[in-house]
């Protein structure tokens, strides 16, 4: 375990084996270059669904209140990320959120995500800054390289994610998500993450 998450948080100076990573022989090493680009395309990917959300929900907001930002919240990462891949055909790319304290179930992090925003939240809270951190694994029978950049809570969010909500937004909310987790941050608080994957091309 601690051997893995060295790797996830380690640079990509050197190839990684993949052994590491309970991947079949086949794929033993990734070429550190191609690691590197592909950490860096996660990055672009993430960076842009972070970008393309705020805006939307923003104008949402301003438009038709907060009630107009539930909805937006429902639609616009799934509509982004399918954006996101057709703006980039060549690589295969899934994007989404997570979060220790979801409020729409489908977001629920992997054991492997819990670990990282778990991460997150400890070096939050010995007041460094939490950065990206990635793993490398086999789906769809191809190598691809995920990575998570965590969300900070900023005063926007508060409105639907802090302690104190308007009581009719409140009511919205617990209609449409009964299991609702996702109340009492407060302003800097580590609210998720952005969960990038790209699968690798063959070379
Ligand atoms: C207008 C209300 C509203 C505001 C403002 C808002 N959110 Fe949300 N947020 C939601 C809703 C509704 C969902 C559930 C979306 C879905 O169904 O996938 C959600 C989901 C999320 C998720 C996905 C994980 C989960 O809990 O299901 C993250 C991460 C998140 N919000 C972060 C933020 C951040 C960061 C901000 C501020 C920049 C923000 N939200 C502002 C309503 C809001």
């Amino acid at each position: 375990m601690i051997r893995q998450i060295l790797l996830y948080s380690a640079l990509a100076s050197q190839a990684i084996s993949a052994s590491a990573f309970e991947l079949s022989p086949k794929s033993a090493v990734i070429d550190p270059q191609q690691l590197e680009q592909a950490l860096e395309f996660n990055q672009t990917i993430s960076k842009a669904l972070a970008g393309k959300l705020k805006k939307r929900l923003m104008a949402a907001v301003k438009s038709g209140g907060l009630e107009a930002g539930i909805a937006q919240c429902k639609i616009a990462a799934p509509e982004i990320s399918q954006q996101l891949q057709e703006e980039h055909p060549q690589v295969l790319i899934s994007a989404g959120r997570t979060s220790l304290k979801t409020r729409n179930e489908n977001n629920q992090a992997s054991s492997w995500q819990a670990e990282q925003l778990q991460a997150f939240d400890r070096i939050k809270s010995k007041g460094r800054e939490a950065g990206v951190r990635y793993r490398v694994l086999e789906s769809k029978g191809k190598l691809a390289i995920e990575s998570m950049s965590p969300i900070p809570t900023q005063g926007l969010c508060l409105n639907c994610h802090g302690s104190q909500l308007n009581p009719s937004l409140s009511a919205k909310l617990n209609e449409l998500y009964p299991n609702d987790k996702a109340t009492g941050y407060s302003l800097g608080d580590i609210r998720g993450a952005f969960v990038i994957r790209s699968w690798l091309q063959e070379q």
